[in-house]
C-alpha cells in the first residue's frame, strides 16, 4: 500500500509543482507550497484511482483531478489548525502553516489553495469535455462549501462540549470529511456520463469511506502518538469534540468501523475483481497510525 501511495504522491507533487511554476510569482506561493508539500498521505487521490480503475479512466486525468482535491484538502487542514478552529501547532510533523507564516498569511494561502483547485479543473491541459469539467467543478464546489467541508467544520466546532446524537455526529463527519471522498468516488462516473442515480450510489459509497476515514482519524487521536501521527494526539477529549468514541467508547467504535468496511465492500464487490484495490485501501484507512 505504502509503495502505491508513494507513487501517487510523487506524481501528484510533480504535477502540482509544474502547475505552480507556470504561474506568475507571488508572496503567497511559499506558504501555499508549505501547506501542499509538507507531506500528506494522498489517500483521497488513491480512492480516486481505485474507483477510476473500475471504470478504466486515464491515469493522468485522475492525477490532475486528484491534485485539485489535494489542494482543497490542504486548504482545509491549514484552516483547521488555526487558533479560531482546532488551534493545533503541529501538522505532518512540522509547525502548522500559521505558526510558520502567521495567521493572516495562513488564511490567505488556504483561500488560494481552494481556488487553485478550480483553476486546475478548468485548465486546458485536463483533457476532458467542457461539460464534464463543468460537472466536476459544480460537484467539488458543493462538496467543499456549506453542505460539505465548511458546513461540517462549523458543526464540529458547534458540537464541542455538547451531548450530540450518533446520527448528528456521523452527519457532521460525513460533511467535514466524507463529502470530499464522495467527490472522488463520483468522478469516474461523471467522466463516463453515467446516470444521476449511479453517480448518487458512488457518492454514498464515498460518504461511507470518508466517514470511515474520519472515525479512523478519531481513533488515532485516541490511541496514537505524535511521532507516528505527525500531529498532537489526545486533543479531541480535551476539546470536548463530539466523536463516536466519546459517545460509544473505543471498542464499539472499532466495531462500527469494521461494519462500515463490510458495508462498503458489499457495495463495491459487484464491480469485479478490480474492486479488491479499494478493499485493500479501506483496510489501510482503518489500520493506519498516521
Ligand atoms: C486529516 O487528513 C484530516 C482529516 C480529514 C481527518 P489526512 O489524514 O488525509 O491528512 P494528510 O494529508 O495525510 O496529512
Ligand atoms: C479535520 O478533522 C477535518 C477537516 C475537514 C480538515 P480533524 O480536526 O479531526 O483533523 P486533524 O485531526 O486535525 O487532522
Ligand atoms: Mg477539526
Ligand atoms: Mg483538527
Ligand atoms: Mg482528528
Amino acid at each position: 500500500m505504502q509503495k502505491e501511495l508513494n507513487k501517487i504522491a510523487k506524481d501528484t507533487n510533480i504535477f502540482l509543482k509544474k502547475f505552480i511554476k507556470k504561474q506568475k510569482k507571488s508572496e503567497l506561493i511559499i506558504p501555499m507550497q508549505y501547506g501542499l508539500f509538507s507531506g500528506g498521505k494522498k489517500v483521497r487521490s488513491k480512492i480516486l484511482i481505485d474507483v477510476g480503475s473500475l471504470f478504466k479512466i486515464n491515469y493522468m486525468s485522475l492525477i490532475m483531478i486528484g491534485s485539485a482535491v489535494e489542494c482543497i484538502h490542504a486548504y482545509s487542514l491549514i484552516h483547521d489548525d488555526l487558533p479560531c478552529m482546532d488551534n493545533d501547532v503541529i501538522r505532518r510533523g512540522k509547525p502548522s502553516t500559521h505558526i510558520k507564516f502567521g495567521e493572516s498569511t495562513a488564511v490567505l494561502a488556504g483561500n488560494s489553495l481552494l481556488t487553485m483547485a478550480f483553476e486546475i479543473l478548468s485548465h486546458k491541459n485536463l483533457k476532458i469535455s467542457d461539460k464534464n469539467k463543468n460537472n466536476l467543478i459544480n460537484k467539488i464546489s458543493e462538496c467543499s462549501g456549506h453542505l460539505g467541508i465548511a458546513g461540517g467544520q462549523y458543526l464540529d466546532l458547534d458540537y464541542e462540549h455538547k451531548k450530540v446524537s450518533q446520527k448528528k455526529i456521523t452527519q457532521m463527519e460525513i460533511k467535514k470529511t466524507g463529502k470530499l471522498f464522495s467527490f472522488c468516488c463520483a468522478v469516474p462516473l461523471i467522466l463516463k456520463n453515467r446516470s444521476k442515480s449511479e453517480i448518487k450510489k458512488f457518492e454514498d459509497i464515498g460518504a461511507d469511506i470518508g466517514l470511515l476515514f474520519q472515525v479512523a482519524d478519531d481513533l488515532i487521536d485516541y490511541k496514537g502518538n505524535l511521532k507516528d501521527a505527525g500531529k498532537k494526539t489526545g486533543k479531541d477529549k480535551i476539546k470536548g469534540k463530539a466523536t463516536l468514541i466519546s459517545l460509544l467508547g473505543y471498542k464499539n467504535t472499532i466495531n462500527y468501523a469494521n461494519n462500515l468496511i463490510l458495508k462498503i465492500d458489499n457495495k463495491v464487490k459487484k464491480y469485479g475483481p478490480r474492486s479488491s484495490n479499494l478493499s485493500k485501501t479501506l483496510n489501510y484507512i482503518l489500520n493506519r497510525n498516521k
